[in-house]
């Protein structure tokens, strides 16, 4: 079901579309004229969001957008989703995400991100569609011998129940293509997404105390919290913190519909890695989150963060090679437009 059609003519079910990186992709496939369903149990995210994607891409746009609210897991409302739209791919975003959370429920973890999974593609083959971009994480290769990190660098043991889900799924993708090689999957692993849209209308809205740098650096930044946390300064980089490779959410979207241009009318299994190539400290992060909200944002050093690794960064060179792609925001763009969705939105979808 991967045959070239034009954008209009290719329906793409978006599993977790009202989440953070699935509801700017959304944004993006609908601006490229793509017709687009999501499947979204609003369990870690919130219905509000597409009335937004409907204000960022105007009503003509939105009307190729419908929306079911349901778990993926469901077959029988996943085989009604399928029965009633001729979906072409899917990009499965869909899953529990949240790392510490992960150690303490691991059976809710595997449960809900292999069993979504099983079900999803149990219905797509039942339906003749063989099409997944899948949201892997850079979380597969562990704690790194050798950076940059290309898409050849081995997998190693993850650090969590979160991060084995990403690595299991992957394998289970791969594998239903050795069974029968008509599968087309693709394998996206992120780096860190950070940013929003630059419009201020969608963001991220984490629940809860955030677990994540640029979260927590934001509700500091707008007075929810007193202090950023800095885990550690004793590691072997520059400045002493941990080194990520952030990279904006718009970026990170425009790579799915790259990877979807580029899987069309293909089979097998290729793996992408969707980062910057620039490793930026967390010291770093805070003075340019500093420089974007208008304040120095005050921080304490704290003990390092059990499981964390010193650096990562991508060699993103396949995904320009091979898609086109490339990223194109830099830090001090993810940190305006972070700020400007918190700023904006306070409290999230909230309000
Ligand atoms: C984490 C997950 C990764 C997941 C990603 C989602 C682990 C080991 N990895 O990546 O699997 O895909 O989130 O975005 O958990 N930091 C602070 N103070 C804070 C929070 C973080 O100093 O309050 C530091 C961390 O030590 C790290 C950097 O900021 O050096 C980034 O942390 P975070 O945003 O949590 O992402 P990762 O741990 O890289």
């Amino acid at each position: 079901m991967s045959e070239q059609k034009a954008p209009a003519d290719s329906c793409v079910l978006v599993t977790g579309g009202a989440g953070f990186i699935g509801s700017h992709t959304v944004v993006e496939l609908l601006e490229r004229g793509y017709r687009v369903v999501v499947v979204d149990d609003l369990s870690n995210a919130s219905e509000k969001v597409l009335d937004r994607i409907g204000k960022i891409t105007g009503e003509k746009a939105a009307a190729r957008l419908s929306f079911y609210q349901a778990d993926v897991s469901d077959r029988a409302a996943l085989e009604a989703v399928f029965a009633a739209n001729d979906i072409d791919y899917v990009i499965h975003f869909a899953g529990f995400k949240a790392v510490g959370e992960s150690v303490l429920k691991p059976v809710e973890y595997y449960s809900n991100n292999l069993n979504t999974t099983l079900t999803l593609v149990d219905v797509m083959r039942a339906h003749g569609c063989r099409s997944i971009i899948f949201s892997s994480s850079a979380t597969v290769y562990g704690d790194p011998d050798a950076l940059p990190l290309t898409e050849e660098s081995p997998k190693k043991s993850a650090t969590n129940p979160y991060g084995w889900t990403k690595w299991m799924i992957e394998q289970i993708l791969s594998d239903l293509h050795v069974a029968n090689p008509a599968w087309n999957v693709v394998l996206l692993r992120y780096f860190n997404p950070i940013g929003a849209h630059p419009s201020g209308l969608m963001g991220e809205d984490p629940k809860g105390i955030p677990n994540n740098l640029l979260p927590y650096v934001a509700q500091v930044a707008v007075g929810k919290r007193d202090t950023v946390r800095v885990f550690g300064d004793d590691y072997d980089t520059p400045d002493g913190t941990g080194v990520r490779d952030y990279i904006h959410v718009m970026d990170l979207a425009s790579g799915h519909v790259a990877a979807l241009a580029w899987m069309a009318g293909r089979t097998g299994v290729e793996v992408f890695n969707l980062g910057t190539g620039r490793g930026t400290s967390v010291l770093e992060i805070i003075k340019a989150f500093s420089k974007a909200c208008g304040r120095d944002l005050p921080y304490v050093i704290e003990p390092r963060r059990a499981g964390d690794v010193t650096a990562n960064y991508a060699d993103c060179s396949k995904a320009k090679r091979e898609m086109g792609w490339e990223a194109t925001y830099d830090i001090d763009d993810m940190c305006r437009d972070g700020w400007n969705w918190q700023s904006m939105n306070p409290n999230g979808y909230e309000d």
